[in-house]
């Protein structure tokens, strides 16, 4: 698959919630070969950063080539990115990675937090074959809600504080989608603990589940070694190159 480092122009940039942000940059290439799944390494104008940053691609328009992502700012680096303002220039590397499988004819998304970001371009993808199950720590975490909307049949929720959908994690409200049946995949993104327990549920409901992992990353094409892990088989792979998404049973003990 052709990966490209393009200087594209940051067409749009704003806050969706507190500390998360939209950026759609100009990218016809990279939006042109980007599946569900795949993530892009972005360079931060400026010349303090030396590595890259990677960040999951989450929505992609064919008719404007564009690419745009949803980030949270937790360091340096995604701090720098939310200062860039429309207009700006910013190196793209992509798309890098694989990406989830898409041939499922009813597949269940299960996001948390961030997570969320990388499952909208699939969503998108399945027009309106998909449903999603989102969790986070309250309401206001979940203002994912009306950006899925448009592209799933449903939208399910939980919060560990009960303030929107079914109290409790994912994971509790897993096994009860699934056992209404009909779905024939299960992908999850968001925090390793989250994707572990619902690729659980999913083998034992014997529903096939991808996850998507995160790793720190220097090169994000499979040359440094920095994002190594040890897979089921014993097998070492390299999240940015092997993956990000793996079938769980090969990153995961389901027995
Ligand atoms: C494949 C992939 C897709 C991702 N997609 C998204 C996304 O869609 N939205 C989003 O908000 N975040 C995403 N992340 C996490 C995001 O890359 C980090 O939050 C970001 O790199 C932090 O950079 P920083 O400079 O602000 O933080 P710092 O902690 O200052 O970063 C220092 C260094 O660590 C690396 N790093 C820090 N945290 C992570 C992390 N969690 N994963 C990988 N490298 C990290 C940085 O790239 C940098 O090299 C993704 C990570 C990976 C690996
Ligand atoms: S980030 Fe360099 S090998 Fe994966």
């Amino acid at each position: 698959m052709p990966k490209v480092a393009v200087d594209g122009e940051i067409i749009a940039q704003h806050e969706l919630a507190k500390d998360v942000w939209r950026m759609e940059v100009e990218a016809r290439e990279i939006a042109r070969e980007a599946e569900p799944g795949q993530f892009v390494q972005l360079q931060i104008p400026g010349g303090a950063f030396t590595l890259r940053r990677p960040v999951g691609i989450a929505e992609v328009s064919l008719q404007k080539g564009t690419v745009a992502f949803i980030y949270r700012v937790v360091g340096k680096g995604t701090k720098a990115l939310a200062q860039l303002t429309a207009g700006t220039v910013i190196n793209v590397l992509g798309p890098l990675g694989h990406g989830f499988s898409c041939e499922a004819k009813r597949p269940l998304l299960v996001g948390g937090g961030m997570g969320l970001s990388p499952l909208l371009f699939y969503a998108e993808h399945a027009e309106g074959k998909a449903d999603v199950l989102m969790g986070g720590r309250c309401e206001r975490e979940l203002f994912w809600q009306d950006i899925y909307k448009p592209h799933v049949q449903e939208v399910f929720c939980t919060t560990d504080d009960g303030s929107c959908g079914t109290k409790g994690f994912t994971t509790t409200l897993l096994p009860e989608l699934l056992q209404k049946g009909g779905y024939d995949l299960v992908i999850a993104c968001g925090p390793e603990i989250m994707m572990q327990g619902i690729a659980k549920i999913a083998h034992e409901y014997n529903i096939p589940c991808q996850v998507s992992l995160e790793k720190r990353m220097g090169c994000g094409l499979g040359a440094c070694l920095s994002c190594s892990i040890d897979t089921t088989s014993g097998e070492r792979k390299k999240v940015c190159k092997d993956g990000p998404v793996f079938w769980a049973e090969e990153v995961f003990d389901l027995a």
